[in-house]
């Protein structure tokens, strides 16, 4: 696995806190050279300075829901020398609240943080990775981008855009040496919940159970480095319940799943 990362010049989002932040202190072990992005610089530069090798990383900051500004940021870095191998688009924010209740700006920046930050970011690189003819993209989205879960709603919308936004990509890229690996998380331990945005905006500020509960950081990027080193396509982490029984009882059995899921508690 550490040949797939050593020596690779990886761009990560999110990278200031929890699967984001665990990742970056993984890869660098593991001898890649980063590059750490999110809107928190002095998160950022925390992380920069636990990881293995802080002199070979480089950090710039940015906000996926200024999606338009992206392109400029990108042209910016590959003129500046850069190679970039690989690019994880892990930075995303979550929502809890019933859509009756949610103000429509909360819908526009779960769209533009979770789904148009993440497809600007890419596009602005992919014609870098096709004139080299190779490159991973790998893109974290979740349970919640296979099925649908309620106080998600825009959530959900965002996560299963992106799965229809790659799988379109990977095939319009079979003949290159560019590769996607979708990442769908079940609960992991992070702070997620606290982070996501309620009915008005605000961040909900409290950590779910399901959350506290969850994967360790560690675990998942055990499974998640294995996986991209294999270039698997896709690849669901985190218990049982909160990935496999989901996503299959969806896909074999939709209307149990629809019952399930309506009387269900999901936090
Ligand atoms: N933890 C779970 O149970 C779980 C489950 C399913 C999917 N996921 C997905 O995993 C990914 C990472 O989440 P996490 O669990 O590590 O949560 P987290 O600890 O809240 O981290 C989210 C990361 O995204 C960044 N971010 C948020 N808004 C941003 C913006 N507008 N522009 C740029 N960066 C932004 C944050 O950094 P700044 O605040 O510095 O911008 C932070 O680094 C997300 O895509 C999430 O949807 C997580």
């Amino acid at each position: 696995m550490q040949s797939y990362y050593n020596n690779k010049t990886i761009w990560i989002t999110g990278a200031s806190s929890g699967i984001g932040k665990a990742l970056s202190l993984k890869l660098s072990k593991l001898g890649a050279r980063l590059i750490l992005s999110s809107r928190k610089k002095y998160a950022l530069e925390e992380v920069k300075k636990a990881c293995h090798n802080p002199s070979q990383i480089v950090i710039v900051p940015l906000d996926l829901a200024n999606y338009k500004e992206l392109k400029t940021i990108t042209d910016a870095l590959v003129q500046s020398g850069e190679k970039i191998d690989i690019l994880i688009n892990n930075g995303g924010i979550s929502q809890r609240s019933l859509v009756k209740d949610t103000v429509l700006e909360v819908d526009e920046k779960l769209i533009q943080v979770n789904y148009l930050g993440t497809v600007a970011l890419t596009k602005a690189l992919l014609p870098h990775m096709i004139q080299r003819n190779e490159g991973h993209i790998i893109t974290v989205t979740s349970t919640a981008g296979k099925v649908g879960v309620p106080v998600r709603s825009s959530y959900c919308g965002a996560k299963h855009a992106l799965h229809g936004f790659f799988e379109s990509l990977r095939a319009e890229l079979h003949k290159t040496n560019i590769d996607i690996t979708m990442i769908c998380p079940g609960f992991i331990k992070t702070d997620i919940s606290k982070n996501a945005l309620t009915s008005d905006g605000s961040a909900q500020n409290t950590m779910d159970d399901a959350q506290a509960n969850g994967m360790t950081t560690e675990d998942f990027c055990t499974i998640a480095l294995k996986a991209i080193a294999k270039k698997k396509p896709e690849v669901l982490i985190g218990s049982f319940k909160s990935t496999k029984m989901p996503v299959w009882v969806w896909r074999f059995l939709p209307n149990v799943f629809r019952k399930i899921i309506a009387k269900s508690k999901v936090t």
